[in-house]
């Protein structure tokens, strides 16, 4: 049995909880099948944070997300604190955590699964197969800039204010990573700027180009400007493989690639810092989408998007590669049996809830591993 492997779960908001509890079951089963032997703990974040604490993240939550093996999130926000002032919204823990774990790189793959392809809004031939990676950053630029702030003018009229920044080194490591993504899938990068219009994006044009020449000359580099390429993901997004990018275009450009594939309910992601002496990384894995909380509490949330993130935990953080596979083929075969949620919903048939998916998986999961 491989020792033990500290988890922290921060389900958060809206459906943040209810599609947690079906990764729950999943870390679950694989502690009964001594695959592997997980610690959790549960933590609070986002609106639930705020409600108990006054705070969307405390310290001590901090403390236990620097210190776990890999932390899992569910989803943060909602009304109820949309008109909190900035410092207590929901999303700054969520900001909080990838800033203070230094999580610079977003990896958001956006595939279509088989038998999803009649779900993307796209037509068939378009999406069959699509396999991309929309690798973000996610500790710099406008998310962080300073100044950033409101203000009012002498005319009384007020003026909100934010910073893009970048730095050589923040260009670099985020390239670097996507050059090495690069490397184990397709060999191509494209890098996806405003350097028409932005400073910031001369420099990463740059910093990328200069770095590929020197490193990777292998790779297949190419650039892009980020409104083309928010028409290039829907007129042929499988020109692409993976994509680097700032982060707030990544963030843009990441739901537009996730609706490729049918449903956002259906995307995972890592956030990665970088390797310390012993090539361990710190890590949050959360769910592409939001804390939906239209749907919250009914049962009606794809709870997929969160075990597929587990999974990509797996993978990355511990090199459990097989017991990744199994989730990934299981949710792959519970879709080609019609298994569904309502976002992803066929035509005409029964939808399950969210535990029932949950329960659904862990069955296939024990056939995959019988087999
Ligand atoms: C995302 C989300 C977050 C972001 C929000 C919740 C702060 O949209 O992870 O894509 O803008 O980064
Ligand atoms: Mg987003």
């Amino acid at each position: 049995m491989s020792a033990n492997k500290k988890l922290l779960v921060l389900p958060g908001d809206g459906i943040g909880p209810e599609v947690m509890d079906e990764v729950e079951r999943v870390v679950e089963w694989l502690d009964k099948k001594r695959r592997v032997t997980f610690s959790v703990e549960r933590g609070l974040v986002g609106g639930a944070a705020y409600d108990a604490d006054g705070t969307p993240l405390t310290d001590a939550t901090m403390e236990k997300a620097q210190g776990a093996d890999a932390v899992l999130l569910g989803a943060v926000g909602g009304p109820k604190w949309e008109t909190l002032p900035f410092e207590h919204r929901p999303e700054r823990g969520l900001l909080r955590l990838r800033k203070e774990m230094a999580l610079f790189a977003n990896l958001r793959p956006a595939q279509v699964f088989a038998p999803l392809v009649d779900a993307s809004s796209l037509k068939p031939e378009l999406v069959r197969g699509l396999d991309i990676m929309i690798l973000r950053e996610l500790t710099g630029g406008v998310y962080f800039g300073e100044p950033r702030g409101i203000e009012t003018l002498s005319d009384g009229q007020k003026r909100g204010f934010n910073t893009q920044s970048y730095t050589t080194s923040e260009i670099e490591r985020v390239a670097r990573v996507g050059f090495e993504l690069a490397r184990k899938r397709g060999n191509k990068l494209c890098s996806v700027e405003k350097a028409n219009v932005m400073e910031s994006g001369v420099l990463w044009r740059e910093v990328v180009q200069a770095l590929g020449d020197k490193d990777y000359p292998d790779v297949q580099l190419s650039h892009m400007y980020a409104d083309n390429c928010a028409m290039q993901l829907v007129r042929a997004p499988k020109q692409f493989d993976v994509i680097v990018t700032d982060n707030l275009f990544g963030d843009i450009l990441s739901d537009c690639a996730a609706m490729l594939t049918g449903s956002l309910g259906m995307l995972p992601s890592a956030s990665l810092g970088a390797a310390d002496e012993s090539g361990r990384r710190k890590a949050l894995y959360e769910p592409v989408h939001g804390s939906a909380p239209d749907i919250a509490g009914q049962g009606k949330a794809n709870p997929l998007a969160t075990l597929l993130s587990f999974a990509m935990m797996l993978r990355y953080s511990f090199d459990m590669d097989e017991d990744a596979k199994l989730i990934e083929q299981g949710v792959e075969k519970l879709l080609a049996q019609g298994v569904r949620t309502p976002d992803i919903r066929l035509e005409g048939t029964p939808t399950v809830t969210t535990k029932e998916m949950g329960k659904a998986l862990i069955a296939e999961m024990e056939i995959l591993a019988r087999d």
